[in-house]
């Protein structure tokens, strides 16, 4: 029985490569190298802070926020690539990642799931600002029930603790909840911390050789409606 849906947002709600338009723009030739490493390096960076810190966010010294380390791993990126990165074109790239383009069927898929009376909420590494922006720019506003950051427990997926901030915020059995990802590794760490999984491969990608397989897995975020 599914009780809750918990959507990952970046990659699964917003398309972080729709970023790789801008980029050739302002890089021709290397936006989608550029797009692919700022991803990967961003990913990086929120796990060597998580990993570094002790798990009492009291204690955490390592931790920035995620729109900073995405900052950071825009700035290594350029560097790795050999592209000159002005603050022209760093803000330019920034600003772009506030208002990510959702993906097409998304907006149907949440307003159905409204309509049936299912709780939907976001459980994500953004920052709180960044989230809101995007959420709002893609017309998510009222879809969402709650837009749940880690940067509330200074720990970044897969920590068991950012995805126990659901259990704090909704008081339901982790396996009443659906945990839709398209980041394979989300979707993995979600299975282990118990929730039922739901992994979106739009790309068609071999899933994780590691660990258990998903719960469910589809082709796009219209696939998981049949379930609820
Ligand atoms: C998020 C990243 C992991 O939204 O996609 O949490």
């Amino acid at each position: 029985m599914i009780r809750l849906v918990v959507f990952d947002a970046y990659g699964t709600l917003f398309d972080v490569y729709s970023v790789g338009a801008l980029a050739e723009t302002l890089f021709p030739g290397q936006g989608a190298a550029l797009s692919v490493m700022w991803r990967d390096k961003q990913i990086e960076y929120s796990r060597l802070v998580s990993l570094s810190d002790p798990l009492n966010p009291l204690g955490s010294r390592h931790y920035q926020s995620f729109w900073d380390l995405t900052r950071l791993a825009l700035q290594y990126s350029c560097q790795r690539l050999h592209l000159e990165l002005t603050p022209a074109k760093q803000k330019q790239l920034m600003d772009q990642y506030s208002q990510l383009q959702a993906f097409p069927e998304n907006l149907e898929v949440l307003q159905t799931l409204q309509r049936n009376g299912m709780r939907c909420a976001i459980l994500s590494n953004g920052s709180p600002d960044m989230l809101h922006s995007a959420v709002s720019s893609a017309g998510m506003t009222g879809l969402i029930d709650k837009v749940l950051s880690v940067d509330e427990v200074r720990q970044f997926k897969t920590s068991p603790q950012s995805y126990g901030m659901v259990a704090d915020h909704y008081p339901v059995d982790v396996r009443d909840v659906l945990f839709v990802s398209s980041n394979s590794w989300d979707a993995l760490g979600a299975t282990w911390f118990g929730f039922k999984s739901f992994w979106v491969n739009r790309q068609g990608l071999p899933y994780e050789t590691l660990g258990p397989r998903p719960s469910y897995s589809g082709s796009n975020l219209k696939d998981i409606l049949p379930l609820l």
